[in-house]
């Protein structure tokens, strides 16, 4: 088993996952690179977009069975380059349905994989898929000691509000419940680790772009999460999205946060 370049194991299912997808991008003549967290440099071919991708999010839950994910960003510049250069997202969830939800820039639409004569196709499901504005659950991943203040803060009123902790390791999975009952899902800005966990280009962007075309808001605390520029492939970022009201009082924590420290308030937020 290798490791992958944010330092964590690889099971055999990433690294299957992750040639698998690849060679099916590139022999579509429409990719002119894919980057992977699963690997280190970037494979090319000879068409236009720049795909950034998760080929499986969520790798340790394969042993116990638990949902998994696949994530998908296309973009239109060379990678790395921030989520305004996104043209089209898109995340698979693997669980009763196989389903594709994505969005071209205009409204998020899920396709649904059906199975007929033997042979495996997509039929379009669902258009104009909204973020309910009544929000219903919450997942924020990272040690509750280890959160920083405004996330604690925040997640206390949550709480108070009665709203529903929904956790279960993986970005898509805990994500997709989001999406669908309203809510917000966060891996934060960490005590031990300010940047979070998960990866701008392969996670947090598609994920984001998708979010904002629901009508919901995705920002890493300081800034929309879709400015946010790496520098390098595998650059993490806190991450929080979902209904537009709870980002926009999250973000509101961390400002009065920045204010009374004394930080300037970073462009963009
Ligand atoms: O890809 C990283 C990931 O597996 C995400 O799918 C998930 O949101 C997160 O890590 C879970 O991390 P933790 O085990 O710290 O809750
Ligand atoms: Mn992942």
């Amino acid at each position: 088993m290798g490791v992958n370049p944010s330092g964590e194991r690889q099971a055999e299912t990433d690294v299957f996952a992750n040639d698998a997808f690849a060679t099916a991008l590139v022999s579509t003549g429409k990719v002119a690179e894919v980057a992977s967290e699963e690997m280190a440099g970037v494979v090319r071919g000879p068409g236009q977009l720049h795909v950034a991708m998760d080929p499986l999010d969520g790798s340790s839950n394969i042993s116990t069975n638990n949902p998994l994910g696949s994530i998908f960003g296309f973009y239109s510049a060379e990678l790395p380059c921030s989520g305004q250069r996104m043209v089209a997202a898109a995340y698979v969830t693997y669980g009763p349905l196989l389903t594709i939800t994505f969005s071209t820039g205009g409204e998020v639409c899920t396709f649904v994989a059906v199975e007929e004569s033997g042979t495996t196709g997509f039929v379009h499901y669902e258009s104009g898929i909204r973020i309910p504005e009544k929000p219903e659950v919450y997942g924020m991943g990272g040690l509750r000691k280890d959160w920083v203040e405004p996330v604690q803060k925040f997640v206390s009123s949550l709480e108070e509000r009665g709203m529903k902790l929904r956790y279960g390791g993986t970005f898509v999975g805990d994500y997709n419940q989001v999406l669908r009952y309203g809510g917000i899902f966060g891996y934060p800005s960490l005590i031990s680790k300010p940047k979070g966990k998960l990866r701008v280009l392969f996670e947090a962007a598609p994920m984001a772009y998708v979010t904002v075309r629901a009508g919901g808001a995705a920002s890493d605390g300081a800034q929309e999460l879709l400015l946010v520029a790496p520098s390098k492939l595998a650059e993490t970022t806190p991450v929080y999205l979902g209904t537009k009201s709870l980002v926009r009082e999250l973000d509101g924590l961390f400002s009065a946060a920045r204010a009374e420290s004394g930080t300037a308030p970073r462009e963009g937020s």
